[in-house]
């Protein structure tokens, strides 16, 4: 027994859990994804996996994405890049809903799959469907020679290497990666994007794990800010832009690992309902990076805390005006703004981290819940 305990240590490279160890990974995962398929001189991408269909992609209507959990959260940053670089429109779907609709799809339209395990029952059903109508499909997935990738037309793997939490961290990021670089390459086939802009992205998207490891530095500050909100019974979770998928993704995985209740928001839809619960008791978590929308997020922050909502806020390094008005604040390093989610979801990780933990809640394989979801 005492071997197996020291075995299981070692698998989590000294780490107390598998979630945390995977946390510290990212700045290696997502190093890993983009290994050989940027060339910042150039401003150039490669994708190997999808690179047969660089003409289809000039003459495609539409981008559908399915996907469950997480991986739709990815998608939903997807859509935001694809449509901003590549000029595409973009749909994202839960692969469960759209499987049992009557979805309108064509030979023009290509499905993007997204799994990490490459298993999940809803999302194979959803390609079947799409395979069926004719449509073009492309895989997304970290576990190589699974299901989802036999079944795809042609796809790109996110190389996150084996996630063992349930809640899912560094596959995640990875995923977000590879639709960064399939923005970017979709951009690139159909000329929305011109080459110097291309070179300056990529230069900075190569920078992006030294960020990363950056972000990794609040940690200490993150676990303060954890026990001054660890006994709270809710949490909102607000964003804007890219940063709304990223406060869906805070606050999925604060109730799956510590069974808090929170919800992800779009700050500006905050009046029409969440409002409604903000009092002393409760925390907002608010993404209020200097990019476009800051004033409008400042001004989300001013509703807040005239209710006395406790403010946590993720700010660009060196923000002084949301500090001012912030209960807490977080600082990720300045970035373009297509590469906040890449940043600001770290710091949400480690703050669900510490609270599950502070708890006393089985971060690794939180009740209820499973890795690969592969019956419906
Ligand atoms: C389960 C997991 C989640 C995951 C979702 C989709 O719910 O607990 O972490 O996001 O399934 O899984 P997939 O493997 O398709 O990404």
């Amino acid at each position: 027994q005492e071997l197996a305990l020291e075995l299981e240590m070692l698998e989590k490279g000294g780490y107390d859990h598998f979630m945390l160890k995977e946390i510290y990974e990212q700045p290696r995962s997502i190093r890993d994804c983009m290994r050989g398929r940027i060339y910042p001189n150039e401003g150039k991408v490669q994708l190997g996996g999808i690179k047969d269909y660089a003409d289809k992609l000039k003459n495609i209507d539409r981008i559908i994405i399915v996907a469950c959990g997480t991986s739709w959260h990815a998608g939903l940053v997807g859509e935001y890049l694809i449509e901003e670089y590549a000029r595409i429109p973009v749909e994202v779907e839960y692969a469960s809903e759209f499987r049992y609709r009557n979805p309108i799809i064509s030979e023009k339209d290509i499905v993007i799959a997204i799994s990490q395990s490459g298993e999940t029952a809803d999302t194979m059903a959803a390609i079947e469907l799409a395979k069926e109508r004719g449509a073009t499909i492309f895989g997304i997935c970290n576990v190589a020679g699974s299901s989802i990738p036999r079944i795809s037309d042609a796809g790109v793997y996110t190389h996150a290497g084996p996630e063992i939490g349930v809640a899912s961290t560094k596959a995640f990021t990875a995923q977000v990666t590879v639709l960064t670089l399939m923005a970017f390459f979709m951009a690139q086939q159909r000329g929305t994007i011109k080459e110097s802009a291309l070179v300056s992205l990529l230069t900075e998207l190569d920078s992006i794990p030294d960020l990363v490891d950056k972000c990794l530095k609040a940690d200490n500050h993150i676990i303060e800010i954890a026990t001054a909100l660890k006994d709270s019974s809710n949490c909102l979770f607000l964003g804007r832009g890219s940063g709304f998928p990223v406060a869906l993704e805070g606050a999925l995985k604060l109730k799956e690992i510590s069974y808090i209740h929170a919800e992800g928001y779009p700050a500006a839809e905050m009046k029409h309902g969440p409002i409604a619960l903000i009092d002393a008791e409760m925390p907002v978590i608010v993404i209020a990076t200097r990019n476009s929308s800051y004033e409008k997020v400042i001004s989300n922050i001013q509703e807040v805390k005239a209710r006395k909502g406790i403010v946590i806020a993720i700010v660009t390094e060196g923000d002084k005006e949301v500090r001012k008005m912030a209960d807490y604040v977080i600082e990720i390093p300045d970035a373009n703004e297509a590469f906040l989610p890449l940043l600001a979801t770290i710091p949400l990780q480690l703050l669900s981290y510490h609270i599950a933990v502070m708890r006393g809640c089985n971060v690794d394989q939180p009740r209820n819940l499973a890795k690969s979801v592969t019956v419906e």
